[in-house]
């Protein structure tokens, strides 16, 4: 197995364990002066079966510290198959973890609980099942999320109903104990899931509030495709019943899914998506890992009702050398050299079209194999192409848009970020679009920058330099017991 950290694919910055399967972001809060990441995490295989929750914790999201284990399932217990996800809350002496205990033997994941009074270190589950069985009509049932409001606790667990449909269950407690089903939060209007036929869950929802207005995330699973992608719908509430004004594509990416929300204690939400292989099982099979964490987002909502999205601030503090300063150019020439960086960078672009034909940047790191980010301004779009990312046939090929926001001038300048790390790469607009895509170049980091087609453009390139990372994951005494 090629598991060590020569391993070009792995990421430096993004947090997963150096080895083995991560799916969904898991329980993230704010406990004890420390931001607390769990993760679907399988620490024996990089795949998904018998999942644990895996933890890190840190106190600045720079400098991330591996913790043990935090939930393993129960041989013979009510999560014999799997400690599926949920989330995790502090009420300032304990955090309490809320998830889906699954098994085999049942179709549905029934809300449990766990808490720790160590700083998540040790953890001791409840004795029997918080909520034993689904409401009447549900079809599919799993993934707790779990928020204060005024003096009460709410709930929203993801689901399918009769008809096909999506929904979010709600519940309350005054003292995360005791819960009473208040009923559908919300549910899915569009039924099957387009060009599948296949029927419509929501896994995962996660809810913020901004002020009067609130969105609802939820992840979009159908039952021929499985995981689909994640919307997000902005809107208010009403005595238990959310009613949605709009809704949004979270992320306009291949390889995003799973998005859980961290309100931090200065006030902003944060949110940490998955991020799937692209390539084949054989091939993450003889890497020895799967799955990514994405960074920490900053996600906030825009007065015309859209979320927005960029890398949380203390990214920047991950900045090393800049590599590459190009001031605003009038026309660069096709193929004109930018530099090099990496191989985990962060770059900041300015692409203002200079005619109707597509025009951006080419990434690479051998020839032969590049990825492409052009803005089409006739489309109103920018465009990812990883058909050419790989040399690799494993790697899956594919090109996608993330539509400028609507109304922008075709002649505009578009300001995005990209940070690329290993084989993930995220999209940013300043305008709050993100796109999360994954790419194997064969060829060695650091990655050579040109210019491709007529484009005008700005350009810097930092390093990043991870922040300190302690022991690994599989060291912990809780694995090791
Ligand atoms: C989402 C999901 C959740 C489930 C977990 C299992 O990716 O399918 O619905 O709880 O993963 O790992």
């Amino acid at each position: 197995m090629s598991t060590s950290p020569a391993d070009p694919h792995l990421p430096a910055v993004h947090l997963r364990p150096p080895r083995n399967w991560i799916n969904d972001p898991n329980g993230l809060a704010f406990h004890d002066g420390h931001y607390h990441v769990f993760f679907q995490y399988n620490p024996h295989a990089p795949v998904h079966t018998q999942v644990h929750w895996g933890h890190y914790r840190s106190p600045d999201l720079v400098n991330w510290e591996p913790q043990p284990i935090a939930l393993t399932p129960t041989p013979g217990g009510y999560d014999a198959d799997g400690c599926y996800s949920g989330n995790a809350v502090s009420d300032g002496s304990r955090m309490v973890a809320f998830y889906s205990a699954h098994r085999n033997d049942r179709w549905w994941q029934p809300v449990t609980s766990a808490e720790s009074r160590d700083g998540g270190l040790t953890w001791t589950k409840r004795p029997d099942l918080l909520i034993p069985t689904p409401p009447d009509g549900a079809t599919m049932y799993r993934d707790p999320y779990v928020w204060r409001e005024g003096d009460r606790w709410r709930m929203l667990v993801g689901a399918s109903v009769e008809g096909d449909r999506g929904a979010a269950f709600l519940y309350e407690s005054a003292d995360l104990e005791h819960w009473h089903h208040r009923g559908p939060f919300l549910t899915d209007d569009d039924g099957h899931a387009p060009g599948t036929g296949g029927w419509t869950g929501w896994e995962c929802p996660q809810y913020a509030s901004f002020g009067e207005q609130g969105a609802l995330v939820v992840s979009l699973w159908d039952a021929v495709g499985g995981p689909r992608d994640v919307r997000v719908y902005v809107g208010s509430e009403d005595d238990g019943a959310f009613t949605p004004t709009a809704h949004h594509r979270l992320d306009h990416g291949p390889d995003f899914y799973a998005p859980a929300l961290l309100p931090a204690p200065d006030g902003r939400w944060l949110l940490w998506g998955w991020s799937w292989e692209a390539r084949d099982a054989a091939w993450s099979d003889e890497a020895g890992w799967a799955g990514t964490l994405t960074l920490p987002r900053e996600v906030t909502l825009t007065p015309d009702g859209r979320v927005h999205q960029q890398p949380a601030r203390e990214i920047l503090k991950l900045r090393g050398p800049r590599t590459i300063h190009l001031p605003e150019q009038t026309a660069a020439p096709e193929g004109l050299d930018l530099g090099e960086v990496g191989p985990a960078f962060d770059l900041t672009a300015r692409l203002r079209p200079s005619t109707r034909e597509p025009g951006g940047l080419r990434l690479s790191t051998a020839p032969g194999e590049h990825l492409d980010i052009t803005l089409d301004p006739a489309a109103g779009e920018l465009v990812v192409d990883r058909d050419h990312a790989s040399l690799d046939p494993r790697a899956r090929p594919g090109r996608y848009r993330l539509p400028l926001p609507e109304g922008t001038d075709p002649g505009s300048a578009v300001d995005l970020r990209v940070v690329v790390d290993g084989s993930i790469v995220e999209v940013y607009l300043a305008t709050g679009e993100a796109l999360t895509v994954r790419c194997y170049p064969t060829g060695t980091p650091p990655w050579r920058l040109h210019t491709l087609g007529p484009v005008h453009l700005a350009v810097e390139a930092w390093n990043l330099v991870a922040g300190s990372r302690t022991a690994p994951l599989e060291h912990s005494a809780a694995l090791a017991a």
